[in-house]
């Protein structure tokens, strides 16, 4: 691995193979990260990095762009066919900047958006006051009813009503339940407003078929490719055919410079991974085990929101156990598990202590843990909750974890021996 670097700088290089360690050892339960598959990882260091391309095949704005065009046209195609859309857009860099090329194509500055609240499970970009485009466009939001913790359908009705927003925005990072996105499509509809899917966490969960499409009922779908697509940085847009132009127009020169043809060239692959047996035999393992995570939390007394999850997020609430997000998520790092403090909705925590933790089954899916894992992860979880500050307990729980994980290779072994 890196066998240049090695040489070159010896400091960068051990960074990297420290990381390659600390994933390798750990188990990494962060909802939004997954395991790239090898060819991922070499087409992202491709010859492509010395490219620099603008525009789409057929106008572009630099020449020799001969292998580019074949690789983005074959990858539009690969994601238009995987998610059965009518257009692709495959050039944006991320998840962040899919939401951004979508703003641009249809918004102009004060426009009203309703979207779901960050801190009931929605996304930075769709409004929150942290992101500069809440100086631009005129943000609402709607939320989570307190007794179900899902989705209030009628007050999200209520609120499209009130405001007539140009744009309405389902999904977002830590909502562990489906989304009834043919009921927001039609709400849009009643209103005149576009209806925008960010499905960046459950766009592998999508693509396999094991939950329900936005695409049927969406205007534009946004994702980011990391998260259970398990594919490179990077992002995508579809859409209906009507807004093609609009939407190519809102990506470049709208949103982003030149092209990353790199992530272009990993995303083409995993668009047709995605499509294997094998990719759609994890990803209905994956809802599997987070169910399992979800019963055997709340068999040692852990609450977790809404009861249960239907995608790859658990969001569990620690009051119970009296500890902080912060608290647990930070014992949990001294153990080897990776998962990361949220709020849980209505709390009454700080986003910076929070009194929940979102985790996430993708990687250690991946990597071949079962329902008999799980329930280990589990009971590790629990032990290290009744006393998250006592080294000794954080000790043999970091053994356990250390076991558990040793016996599932994060990539088999050799695969970084060049
Ligand atoms: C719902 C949602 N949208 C967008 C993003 C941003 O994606 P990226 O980090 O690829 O920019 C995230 C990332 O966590 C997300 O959860």
């Amino acid at each position: 691995m890196l066998r240049n670097t090695y040489i070159t700088d010896p400091e960068i290089y051990e960074i990297v193979v420290d990381e390659l360690s600390r994933q390798e050892h750990n188990i990494e339960m962060i909802a939004s990260e997954s395991t790239a598959p090898l060819e991922v990882m070499e087409l992202s260091g491709s010859i492509f990095t010395n490219k620099t391309l603008e525009g789409y095949p057929g106008s572009r704005f630099q020449a020799g762009s001969h292998e580019a065009d074949r690789l983005e046209k074959l990858g539009v195609e690969r994601a238009k066919e995987l998610y059965g859309a009518e257009h692709a857009n495959i050039q944006v860099y991320s998840g962040s900047t899919a939401n951004y090329g979508v703003y641009a194509a249809i918004l102009t500055t004060g426009d009203k958006v309703l979207s779901m609240r960050l801190d009931q499970g929605g996304h930075l970009t769709h409004g929150s006051s942290a992101n500069f485009l809440s100086r631009v466009y005129d943000y609402d939001f709607y939320g989570v009813n307190e007794e179900t913790e899902m989705i209030d359908y009628e007050a999200l009705d209520y609120k499209a009503k009130e405001i007539q927003p140009k744009l309405i925005i389902a999904g977002g990072s830590s909502y562990p339940r489906l989304i009834d996105y043919e009921r927001i499509g039609k709400t849009a509809k009643s209103v005149g407003a576009y209806f925008m899917v960010d499905m960046a966490h459950v766009s592998g969960l999508v693509a396999a078929k094991v939950i329900p499409s936005p695409v049927p009922y969406a205007d534009f779908v946004s994702s980011s490719t990391t998260k259970t697509l398990c594919g490179p940085r990077s992002g995508f847009i579809l859409c209906k055919k009507e807004h093609s132009k609009a939407l190519d127009k809102g990506v470049f020169p709208g949103s982003i410079g030149s092209m990353h043809l790199t992530t272009m060239a990993a995303k083409a692959w995993i668009f047709k991974y995605a499509a294997t047996d094998e990719f759609k035999n994890i990803m209905k393992q994956v809802l599997i085990n987070s169910k399992k995570l979800a019963e055997e939390l709340t068999s040692h007394g852990f609450r977790i929101v809404s009861g249960t999850t239907e995608n790859h997020i658990v969001m569990v609430d620690l009051r119970s156990k009296g500890i902080s997000g912060k608290l647990f998520q930070s014992a949990l790092d001294k153990v080897g598990i990776t998962v990361n403090k949220n709020q849980i909705p209505f709390d009454p925590a700080s986003p910076f202590v929070t009194s929940g933790v979102r985790i996430g089954v993708t990687s250690i899916t991946q990597r071949g843990l079962k329902e008999g894992e799980v329930k280990i992860i589990a009971d590790i979880m629990n032990q290290v909750a009744t006393s998250p500050e006592d080294e000794e307990n954080l000790k043999i729980c970091k053994r356990k974890a250390e076991e558990l994980i040793s016996k599932f290779p994060l990539y088999p072994s050799g695969s970084f021996n060049d």
